[in-house]
């Protein structure tokens, strides 16, 4: 329970719906981060966090900024310029580990907007109640499959 708790009040003061984005270890995510339709100014800043103080990827006055960037997220974060005239500020995570499961912000000042994604990477014990059930229906599922055929 000790784990959820900053996410339950999270959930409470914003009252907003969180993403929840699930992936395997290795493989690569999209995390989206959108303008929702308002207005950007000419030179648009966001801001991705990662626990709300690692930083995951910066873009200053339109122009990716790496240099902040923690250690952990180096070469594997991209984002796609050619999609931020359109609002869409979401960026790629590669290369998934366990420990990138967690709790990421996009933090879009010109416009107030902020996004709040959860990040679930299989195999982190908060979740092995959750995955433990898939896989089971998964195996299931399978048995099911070969007793057919
Ligand atoms: C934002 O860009 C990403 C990468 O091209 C794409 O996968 C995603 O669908 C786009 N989102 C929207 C709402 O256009
Ligand atoms: C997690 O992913 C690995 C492969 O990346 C897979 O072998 C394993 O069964 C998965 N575990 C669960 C609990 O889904």
């Amino acid at each position: 329970l000790r784990c959820c708790l900053p996410l339950v009040f999270l959930l409470l003061m914003q009252k907003v719906s969180l993403l929840e984005i699930e992936g395997f270890v290795g493989d690569t995510v999209i995390l989206p981060c959108l303008s929702s339709g308002k207005e950007l100014p000419n030179k648009v800043t966001v801001f991705w966090r990662f626990r709300d103080s690692g930083t995951v990827y910066d873009i200053f006055d339109s122009r990716a900024s790496l240099d902040e960037q923690d250690v952990p997220f180096r070469g594997r974060v991209d984002s796609f310029p050619d999609e931020w005239t359109k609002g869409n500020f979401s960026i790629k995570l590669s290369r998934l580990k366990k420990t990138d499961g967690g709790m990421y912000t996009c933090f879009i000042p010109g416009v107030n907007i902020q996004t709040t994604i959860y990040l679930i990477v299989n195999g982190t014990s908060e979740h092995l109640t959750r995955h433990q059930y898939f896989s089971n229906k998964q195996k299931r599922a399978f048995t099911e499959q070969n007793a057919v055929t």
